[in-house]
């Protein structure tokens, strides 16, 4: 187990902003972290789990320990109709979606490239190209931080939706992911719901080749972190009425919409491209020119460029639509958690 104290965050999270900690510690094993939540040293200090930090912004020096996800291992069995992994939390996503492409274990393929861990890919429920975790996980297995135990719950117990889950409520800073179980069915269906999918031929398609698709509509798309600091989409789809879409639609004939329960999902994006707002900076912070929905890290930004730059784009928004948008991505303070509009 490796710690530095007074560290430095960047490398550590995907905005590549610079940002302090008090301590950082890469946890291998349960073991690990059982020793730091006793480390009476650190007992008074809040502490934060952390795997690829692609989902994060420190808004401010953190005062408490960092938590980095390297719990590793994958097991593979399969039942009559089903491929079956177990995958430790600190697995790196894409490359465990890449590696069941090539075993064959085809279900996962529209996942791909998405950064994080698999520990993380629960926590928020990742989705993208037309299915979401919740459709291929079986189980999820923590470190229960009142009893430091190993709980396991299924796949309804994770209370999953649309960017949701339990560990966003009810097992907020309770629990840490340790492990995620996938099941897999062996009668692949392909999922070509989405767009640029849909030019396949769901008769003759293969896992590889829907991989393919996605994994070059993301790079066109989507900012490289290694190459411009972001943490994907800032904010979420918002939900509204059936009601308000309507009228919003009578307003704006273009506005992109999806039917989500007895709801519409609006596309983020959509709204704030609608603003003019691709390109726009503050600081060194910007609107990603391709893609409205993501906000980078342009020139040397610091936390505040993309607070400020948030809260303008989320204004501009309610402003020309009067819609609220929500972060999707986490913001920790000095000491926990803390959201947008609390800051601005
Ligand atoms: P982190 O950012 O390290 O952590 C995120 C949150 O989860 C934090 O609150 C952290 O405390 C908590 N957490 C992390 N690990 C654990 C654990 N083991 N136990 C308890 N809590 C934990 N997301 C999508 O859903 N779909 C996409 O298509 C998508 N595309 C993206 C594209 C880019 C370029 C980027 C940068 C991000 C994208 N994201 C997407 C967001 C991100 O990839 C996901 O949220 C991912 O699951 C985050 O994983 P992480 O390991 O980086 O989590
Ligand atoms: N759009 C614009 N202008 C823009 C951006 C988007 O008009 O600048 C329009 C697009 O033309 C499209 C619609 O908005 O008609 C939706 O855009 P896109 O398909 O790119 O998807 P998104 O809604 O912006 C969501 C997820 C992504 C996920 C993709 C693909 C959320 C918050 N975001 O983005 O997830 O990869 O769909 O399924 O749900 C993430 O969560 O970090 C993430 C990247």
């Amino acid at each position: 187990m490796q710690t530095e104290n007074n560290a430095q965050l960047r490398p550590f999270h995907t905005f590549g902003i610079s940002q302090q900690c008090q301590v950082l510690v890469e946890a291998e094993s349960v073991d690990d972290l059982i020793a730091i939540y006793q480390n009476p040293d650190w007992q008074a200090l809040p502490k934060l789990m952390l795997g690829k930090g692609s989902n994060m912004l420190f808004t401010e020096p953190y005062q408490g320990v960092v938590i980095v996800n390297h719990l590793q291992g994958i097991s593979y069995s399969s039942s009559e109709t089903e491929h079956l992994l177990y995958v430790s939390g600190g697995e790196d996503w894409p490359s465990l979606v890449e590696w069941c492409v090539a075993q064959g274990y085809a279900g996962v393929e529209n996942l791909a490239l998405i950064p994080g861990c698999a520990g993380s890919a629960p926590i928020q429920n990742i989705g993208a190209y037309g299915i979401e975790l919740q459709q291929i996980c079986d189980y999820v297995e923590y470190l229960c931080l009142d009893s430091y135990t190993i709980k396991r719950l299924s796949n309804k117990q994770c209370r999953f939706g649309y960017r949701d889950s339990i560990f966003k409520h009810e097992l907020k800073d309770k629990a840490l992911v340790t492990a995620i179980g996938l099941k897999l069915n062996k009668t692949w269906q392909p999922i070509l719901s989405y767009g640029p999918l849909q030019s396949l031929d769901p008769k003759t398609t293969t896992p590889k080749e829907v991989f393919d698709v996605v994994v070059n509509v993301r790079k066109e798309k989507l900012p490289d972190p290694a190459v411009t600091g972001n943490a994907g989409s800032f904010f979420k789809n918002p939900i509204v009425s059936i009601e308000q879409h309507e009228t919003l639609k009578a307003q704006y004939p273009a506005l992109v919409a999806y039917p989500s329960g007895d709801k519409m999902k609006l596309a983020a994006g959509w709204l704030i491209d609608q603003c003019g707002l691709k390109g726009h900076t503050q600081g060194g912070a910007m609107v990603h020119p391709k893609q409205a929905l993501v906000l980078v890290n342009a020139n040397n930004a610091k936390a505040e460029d993309i607070v400020n730059l948030a809260a303008y784009v989320r204004d501009c928004v309610l402003k020309k639509f009067n819609v609220e948008l929500e972060h999707e991505v986490r913001f920790m303070g000095a000491q926990q958690e803390v959201y947008l509009k609390d800051l601005l």
